[in-house]
Formats: structure tokens, C-alpha cells, sequence
């Protein structure tokens, strides 16, 4: 059985999205309605299919999430035996190995707590050499193609409205949406932000490989985690806002009746 979602405090309705926004009183009430729906989609995806497909994120946001997940299948209660998942992206270039890779901070927060196998934990591969990356890009498309898509995309919130790494572009909306999975530069408003791991803006890794936009938006279910006032502002942009590249998140609403906003009132300060 798996547990059914916690209730949200309140339940917004944008007269600019028809979005589902959940916001929770605090951050732990968010990760953990977010840890409630990831099971379920588990279960409802290995019950219908015989697996799972998940696509995840890093940073700050969804370390409460993989904590909750850790400790249900520590007690027996989810299994992920089933399941296959592609993260959303990576630095480039850095080793696996490197504390300041997503592949470490994957196995720091998730991998080494489940009973995942290796062989289906993909993460964008930051040692490639630079002539192979577009290929080892559209090789990861690929292989998600191949697994019939991602059940679900959990997503966090650049302060700029990055999804994984697809920052701000001058791009109509459509080219947008049809971005595949690519070597990017950062924008500075994410180097900035990533001084928190790397101790200085000079220090950031200024390129990454993300998860493309196209294969994002395909996620059967997008779960839109943001929590802390930090992400007030650009929350408040992304679902009231015009829905433009320059606001990488608002493109969500061109697929809003499968996207579940989680937030915490502070994220949710600026919505009314
Ligand atoms: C990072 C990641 C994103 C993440 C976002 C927010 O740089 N590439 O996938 O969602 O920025 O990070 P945080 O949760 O630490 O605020």
C-alpha cells in the first residue's frame, strides 16, 4: 500500500495557469507530499508497465525528498527494484568522483541508501570528451526514448527560472520547448548561486550537460518542488508571468494539467 499524499495547506487557483499549486506550511511538508507522490508513481508505473522511469534533479531543494525515500525503503516499505532513472543533468567537465559532481551527490543522497542498480542510475557523464559530447547527449535521449519516456521529472527552481540546466535563452517559446539534451554555459545568476559548493564564482564549473527541455516537458507527471523566500520572486514570474524562454519554468504551463507545483509559504509569498 502506498501512503497517500499528505493534504497541501492550501490549494492556489491562478486566474493566469491552470497549473495544480499545492502550498505546505513548511519545507518538510513539501518534500515529504513530493516523497508521497514519487511512491505512488512508482507503484502506479511498475503496477501498469513493470517499471518505473524517473527523471531527478539535485541542489538544496530535494535532499529532504531522497532522505524521506531512503528511509521508507530502509523500512520496507518501497523498493526500487523496478526502477530506472535519468538525472537532470551534470557539470562539464568534471570526474564521477569529484565531491562536487551531481554523480557524488546522487550517491551521497539516494544511491547508496536504495536497493537501485547501478546499471539503471543515469547521470549525464561529465568525463567525455568534448568532441563526443552532443553525441553522448542524444545517446541519453535515446535511452529514455527507449525506455517509453520518464513516468515522472522532479524539478527544482534556478532563481532564474532554470529547469535543470536550461537557463534563459532569446528563443521563441516552441524552439524552446524542442531543446534536446546538450552542453550548456551557466548563467551567471547560477554561478553565482553555485559559490554556496564551490566557494567562489571564479571556482563554478562554468559549463554543464542538461536534460533537454523537449524531454523534460514529455514527463508523464512533473513534479515542481520550490521552497525558501529565495524562490518567491521567479515562483511568482513562472506562473503569472508571460510564458517566454527568458522564464525557462513558465514553460510548464504549456503542459499544466500534468504538473504538480509543491511549495512552501515562503515560495509562495508573492503569489497572492
Ligand atoms: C541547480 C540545478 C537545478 C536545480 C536548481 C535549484 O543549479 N542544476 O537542477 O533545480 O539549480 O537549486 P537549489 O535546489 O539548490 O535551489
Amino acid at each position: 500500500m502506498s501512503p497517500s499524499p499528505k493534504p497541501a495547506e492550501r490549494t492556489l487557483h491562478l486566474a493566469e495557469s491552470n497549473s495544480t499549486v499545492l502550498v505546505f506550511a513548511d519545507a518538510d511538508a513539501a518534500s515529504k507530499a513530493a516523497a508521497d507522490r514519487i511512491v505512488r508513481i512508482i507503484a502506479q508505473a511498475v503496477a501498469a508497465r513493470g517499471k518505473a522511469i524517473l527523471g531527478l534533479a539535485t541542489g538544496a531543494t530535494p535532499e529532504k525528498v531522497y532522505d524521506d525515500l531512503a528511509a521508507r525503503v530502509r523500512d520496507g516499505g518501497l523498493s526500487f527494484r523496478d526502477v530506472t532513472t535519468y538525472n537532470l543533468d551534470e557539470y562539464y567537465p568534471i570526474q564521477p568522483l569529484d565531491a562536487l559532481s551531481y554523480r557524488t551527490y546522487m550517491h551521497r543522497h539516494l544511491f547508496s541508501r536504495v536497493d537501485l542498480a547501478p546499471n539503471r542510475a543515469h547521470i549525464l557523464d561529465g568525463t567525455v570528451p568534448e568532441t563526443f559530447a552532443s553525441e553522448h547527449a542524444a545517446q541519453f535521449d535515446r535511452w529514455i526514448d527507449d525506455d517509453g519516456g520518464l513516468d515522472l521529472q522532479l524539478l527544482g527552481i534556478g532563481r532564474n527560472g532554470h529547469i535543470g540546466f536550461n537557463e534563459p535563452l532569446d528563443l521563441t517559446v516552441e524552439a524552446f520547448a524542442a531543446l534536446p539534451t546538450r552542453l550548456v554555459d551557466l548563467h551567471p545568476i547560477t554561478k553565482v548561486d553555485a559559490v554556496r559548493e564551490f566557494g567562489s564564482v571564479d571556482a563554478v564549473i562554468p559549463r554543464a550537460l542538461t536534460m533537454g527541455v523537449r524531454q523534460i516537458l514529455g514527463a508523464r507527471t512533473i513534479l515542481m518542488l520550490a521552497t525558501g523566500p529565495k524562490k518567491a520572486a521567479i515562483v511568482a514570474e513562472a506562473l503569472k508571468g508571460p510564458i517566454t524562454a527568458a522564464v525557462p519554468a513558465s514553460l510548464l504551463r504549456t503542459v499544466a494539467d500534468k504538473v504538480v507545483w509543491l511549495l512552501d509559504e515562503p515560495a509562495a509569498a508573492e503569489l497572492g
